[in-house]
């Protein structure tokens, strides 16, 4: 008996998503994570500028069908890169909406990257990933600080797949526009556990509207639900 297919994509794009990731975990394996510079100068900005560091497949597939299960139709990256999570996104986004007729209430998700390299790089990988994802993604090529400021909708979604620092300014610039329900999720929150510190005081504060819980996965996967 075959396999099930962990998402509704062809078999093109789940052969080219297998490629992307590959090379994405070829690259990590050249990092030497013990000996990186701090995540706010330029040497770190530098060396990562020709880095996929793509989230994983397994983390991008449970994304995907949390999308499906809370039918989001407005999603939020920030921290796109070469844009391979971001494939999985739009995929899901564009199935949740498939039955709309118009174009204009097919859902987007609004993707943010500061490099334009790496933005260029991105839409390429948009290109050749083809129609199952045509017309949903919003890319916004600059800091999230600015390009989160402005025309998001009512957000179902928010992938913070950013340096750890920024995942705190990224939810606080796009929370006014969460609906209840949305589902936030963080990256690597066990293995950067200091470094998300302001984040995790912030949602676990008393009284916030924020439920978090760390999931199982490598490096540790957070999930914020938004009540
Ligand atoms: C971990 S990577 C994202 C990987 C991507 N989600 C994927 O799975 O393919 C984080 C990205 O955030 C970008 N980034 C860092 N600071 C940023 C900022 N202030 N605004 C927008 N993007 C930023 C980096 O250039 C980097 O490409």
């Amino acid at each position: 008996m075959a396999p099930p297919t962990p998402l509704d994509a062809s078999p093109h794009l789940l052969e080219f998503l297998k490629t992307l990731h590959s090379q994405s975990l070829t690259q990590e394996a050249t990092v030497d994570w013990y000996s990186l510079p701090d995540q706010r100068s330029d040497a770190f900005d530098d060396l990562m500028r020709d880095k996929f560091i793509a989230l994983d497949q397994d983390k991008c597939e449970l994304v995907y069908h949390i999308l499906r299960s809370i039918n989001a139709k407005t999603v939020v990256e920030a921290g796109t890169s070469f844009g391979v999570s971001t494939i999985y996104l739009a995929l899901a986004v564009a199935e949740n909406t498939k039955r709309n007729a118009s174009a204009t209430a097919r859902g987007r998700v609004i993707a943010t990257e500061k490099e334009p390299s790496k933005a260029s790089e991105a839409l390429k990988n948009w290109e050749r990933a083809g129609v199952e994802i045509e017309g949903i993604i919003d890319l916004r090529i600059g800091d999230l600080r600015e390009t989160l400021t402005r025309d998001l909708g009512v957000v179902d979604f928010l992938l913070l797949d950013i340096w750890a620092p920024l995942a705190l300014p990224a939810l606080k610039l796009v929370q006014p526009c969460l609906r209840p329900g949305a589902v936030i999720m963080a990256d690597n929150t066990v293995k950067a556990a200091d470094k998300y510190e302001e984040l995790f005081a912030y949602v676990d504060a008393p009284g916030s509207l924020f439920r978090r819980v760390t999931l199982p996965y490598e490096g540790g996967l957070d999930m914020i639900i938004y009540q």
